[in-house]
């Protein structure tokens, strides 16, 4: 599939590209990323044809939104599709004060988890400050998971469906955002939050990969039938779906556990076979679902971000995916390209 292919956003009138570009990379994640480097993947992205952004004001306490901002403001807002998300605001703090793990060199200003209404409102008049632009299309409840919030999280989910859900239906029927949603790692908190809200879309991570499918449960059967779209970002797991089974890759942003090594081993064996590269195949399976019409990659240079654009168009058999299915590698009831 061409990277710059655009699909409907679910029920919203809203097109997206089927490449999405992640913003959390330029936000500083675990490194730093240099200004001209980030704004080279932006451009990179955008050359290609990309038009959906991702980012977040927790991504580099802000850094991202500013650096996301800074190339596409100059660009036409309608030829666009922007997404951030609220759940926390920036205080200013002195730089020395500021735990800024897992960023590195972030933005000055220290988050304060606030899912309530006015706290809502506040972040999104933030994001479009930092991000100096007139609108954003589409607006994710951040990190309201256990794998975010241990066992605040029930507190912390009501308190969004409250707070958040008030503040982004407003503004929503007010014409200020297209789409509101609940951006998270994991599909039982998104179906749960899509039983109780009628939300447009989500961003699941790492919950509908190559490597795992259980949001077939459920959740995205239910997707289609109300007309959510659902947004895939860690499509790589994180890491090791790009890099494959090698000593230090990564799940879940920790280093990979045996059994996930054992598994995505077992998957580069099918890929070797038919000679096709392992992110190819994680990169089309995911937005093969028809309830998915995006995949949000994260790459931290231009040289990652240029090999997937080009894996997203490789070829692969159809007799890939049967075999993966029939080495009980692949759930047989997911849908492939
Ligand atoms: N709660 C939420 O809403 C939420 C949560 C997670 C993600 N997201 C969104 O989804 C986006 C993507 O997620 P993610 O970046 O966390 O995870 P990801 O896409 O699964 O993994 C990204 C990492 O994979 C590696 N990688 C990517 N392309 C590669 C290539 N061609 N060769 C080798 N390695 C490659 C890089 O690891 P190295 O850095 O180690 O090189 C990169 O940082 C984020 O930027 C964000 O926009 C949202």
């Amino acid at each position: 599939m061409n990277p710059g292919v655009k699909r409907k956003f679910g029920r919203v009138e809203l097109d997206v590209t089927a490449f999405g570009f992640g913003a959390a990379p330029i936000g500083n994640f675990l490194k730093p990323i240099s200004e001209s480097e980030s704004q080279a993947m932006i451009e990179t992205a955008w050359d290609a044809g990309v038009r959906f952004y991702d980012t977040a004001p927790m991504y580099g306490h802000g850094l991202s939104e500013l650096r996301t901002g800074h190339y596409l403001r100059w660009k036409p807002r309608d030829e666009y599709v922007l997404a951030t998300k609220v759940g926390r605001l920036l205080r200013p703090s002195r730089r020395e004060t500021i735990d800024f793990a897992p960023w590195s060199n972030a933005a000055a200003f220290t988050p304060q988890f606030d899912y309530s209404y006015d706290g809502t409102m506040r972040s999104f008049e933030d994001s479009l400050q930092r991000l100096g632009l007139e609108r954003i299309d589409v607006c994710f409840i951040h990190d309201i998971d256990r794998f975010s919030r241990g066992d605040a999280q029930p507190e912390v989910f009501q308190a969004a469906m409250d707070g958040c859900w008030r503040a982004l239906e407003k503004l929503r029927s007010e014409g200020q955002v297209k789409a509101i949603g609940v951006g998270v790692n994991e599909w039982d908190v998104c179906y749960e939050a899509l039983k109780r809200r009628d939300f447009d879309c989500f961003l699941l991570a790492g919950r509908y990969t190559l490597l795992e499918q259980d949001a077939l449960n459920g959740f995205l059967p239910l997707c289609e039938k109300r007309g959510a779209a659902v947004a895939v970002g860690g499509g790589f797991n994180s890491g090791i779906l790009a890099t494959g089974a090698r000593p230090g890759a990564k799940y879940n942003y920790s280093p990979a556990p045996e059994a996930i090594m054992a598994k995505v081993a077992r998957i580069e064996q099918v890929c070797t076979r038919f000679a096709v590269p392992l992110a190819a195949a994680a990169l089309q399976f995911v937005v093969a679902h028809p309830a998915i019409p995006t995949f949000i990659a994260g790459t931290r240079t231009v040289e990652q971000l240029k090999q997937n654009l080009e894996w997203f168009s490789f070829p692969v058999p159809k007799d890939f995916w049967a075999e993966l299915k029939r080495q009980g590698l692949l759930r047989g009831d997911a849908p492939t390209p």
